[in-house]
């Protein structure tokens, strides 16, 4: 088997070298020396979508290197196997084509020697027709009841997706119509939900791609019982759809094939959201908006496909992480939304991310000898300023920032928006700029602290600076620039497992603790006497057997 670790090719080692005389360079004199930095590292699509990737630890000739390690790495010709169709989800033997669902332009995909664009097309047609049948009241409860309350149950790609999204844009649902998301196995999540809800003008949406996962058919089976208590069986088949790409299990589970939306195998959970898995969105926002969702990806698609790697903005963007995850040792990185719409993306970029690069395997079936996914966390500014920006500002590594913000918010509400803003861009200045000791004491002697309190203070009251940022610039956030951005974020993950050398698109390891989940139910069920687990797990199947009796 051709086996190749990358941190044998070349342009790896001229990394590695190129970090050691680079890592003591300060971002701030990079600036200081170059009036044009901001408008030289700094890409754009169309006017939607700005990335100012300046305030990075980077120079000309660091991208200069970056680059060559991903034309090393064939990542040219990767792009072109992922759109063509090949099967480069090599562990499950799978096409990767979630960019088929946003092929605007109806080119022929082929997997198998088969075109998939007509079979993408009359699902969308159907899923149009369902949305504007349930929007506009001709698609009806079973006591003729307008369907105004939307719940998605599914987990993973088959909720984030569809809760990040309709939050994001709310500001499009249409009047009348609420949207709710079932997705944890706590009852918690389907009580708090339900509770809210009246069965005859409720629409069940369950949406799991293999049908099989036991938090979402627990859950589905919950609320069928829900509203077949509250409106007899016969009520089932107007109250329940499924979106999965298993119609043999979304039968047994009793909800009629006709009432079933397809996708297909070459869609991975996590990147599902263009699919019929958006069904909820596209209720809630209208199928022309969902469509527009698409084109901003589409728009994505086509500058992934077409710019040369140096003005390729996910390529940009997943390099610089290359760097500094393995060359510069930071395995930590933040997505920070400035905008409330946004509160669910880091949620959603962690699975895209961490389920997809979280590997230890490389596509030979070797163990990889470096650094794969950071761990993603994020919130949305301004109120993670006030918990873990400490850390970020201050902590012992630093911690790469992704900051996404719209120019224009959709509530313009006296000055939020501009306080906002200059948070925001203060945030990337302070961490870029940091200040000395020096600095720190003028303040201090400036606030009248004496001689002793300064030489105490200063060092506490200083900052390293040097903490790198990438500023993500919308006009607003509309379903174009949001559909551009989310296909960003797939493409850079997409690039960070080619320089990886991993499989992406499997996710083998959420397997483990569900089949020993499915050992423990029976022992927590039963009192099952003869454990066979370790003394820990032992103990609390014990504890909680006693505190539950
Ligand atoms: O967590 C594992 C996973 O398979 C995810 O990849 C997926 O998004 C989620 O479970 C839900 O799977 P399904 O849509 O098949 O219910």
């Amino acid at each position: 088997m051709f086996e190749r670790s990358v941190k044998n090719l070349k342009s790896w080692k001229k990394l590695e070298s190129h970090y050691k005389h680079f890592k003591k360079t300060e971002m701030k004199d990079l600036f200081d020396k170059d009036a044009d930095r901001a408008a030289k590292f700094t890409l754009s699509l169309d006017d939607a979508l700005w990335v100012d990737f300046s305030k990075n630890r980077v120079s000309e000739k660091t991208m200069t290197l970056l680059m060559n390690l991903a034309r090393e790495c064939r990542l040219e010709n990767k792009i072109k196997s992922m759109f063509r169709g090949d099967k480069i989800n090599i562990t499950e033997n799978r096409a990767v084509l979630h960019t088929a669902l946003r092929n605007r332009e109806n080119k022929p995909v082929m997997v198998d020697g088969k075109d998939v664009m007509p079979e993408i097309n009359a699902v969308f047609a159907k899923m149009r027709k369902f949305s504007e049948d349930v929007r506009y009241g001709n698609f009806k409860g079973h006591t003729g009841k307008k369907l105004t309350n939307i719940v998605n149950i599914g987990i993973g790609g088959s909720d984030l997706g569809p809760v990040m999204v309709s939050e994001a844009l709310k500001k499009y649902w249409m009047k009348g119509i609420n949207c709710y998301f079932i997705s944890n196995i706590d009852g918690t999540a389907c009580a708090e939900v339900l509770d809210k809800l009246d069965p005859e003008t409720t629409l069940f949406i369950v949406a799991s791609k293999t049908f099989t996962t036991i938090e979402t058919l627990t859950n589905a089976r919950t609320c069928r019982k829900w509203l077949a208590d509250a409106l007899g069986e016969p009520a089932v088949a107007k109250h329940f759809v499924a979106l999965s790409t298993n119609v043999e299990k979304v039968r047994e589970f009793g909800i009629n094939p006709e009432n079933m939306f397809e996708f297909w195998d070459f869609v991975g959970g996590r990147y599902s959201v263009w699919s019929v898995i958006g069904l909820s969105v596209a209720i809630a926002v209208g199928m022309d908006n969902f469509e527009k969702m698409l084109d901003g990806a589409y728009a994505m698609d086509k500058h992934f496909q077409e710019m040369p790697l140096e003005s390729n903005i996910p390529v940009v963007l997943a390099m610089i992480g290359i760097w500094y995850n393995n060359f510069a040792g930071l395995h930590r990185y933040a997505v920070i939304p400035y905008d409330q719409y946004l509160k669910y993306l880091p949620a959603y970029l962690q699975q895209m991310d961490m389920e997809s690069n979280g590997k230890s395997v490389d596509v030979n079936g070797a163990f990889v000898r470096y650094a794969t996914a950071p761990v993603l966390f994020g919130g949305a500014g301004t109120d993670v300023q006030h918990s873990f920006f400490q850390l970020i500002h201050q902590g012992t590594e630093a911690v790469p920032c992704d900051f996404i913000i719209p120019a224009i918010s959709h509530n313009e509400i006296g000055d939020h928006h501009e306080i906002l803003l200059a948070n925001v861009l203060a945030q990337g200045e302070a961490l870029m700029r940091g200040k000395t000791e020096k600095e720190a004491a003028e303040e201090l002697k400036k606030s009248g602290k004496t001689k002793e309190e300064i030489s105490f203070l200063k060092r506490f009251k200083s900052f390293s600076g040097n903490r790198p940022s990438n500023f993500i610039l919308l006009k607003k956030i509309d379903p174009y620039s949001l559909g551009a951005l989310i296909a960003m974020y797939e493409h850079k993950v997409f690039v960070q497992g080619i320089i990886w050398n991993i499989d992406s698109f499997d996710q083998m390891g959420v397997e483990l603790g569900k089949q020993m989940a499915l050992n423990i139910l029976p022992e927590l069920q039963n009192n099952v006497y003869d454990l066979k687990h370790d003394s820990s797990t032992n103990q609390l199947i014990k504890l909680i057997r006693r505190m539950r009796k």
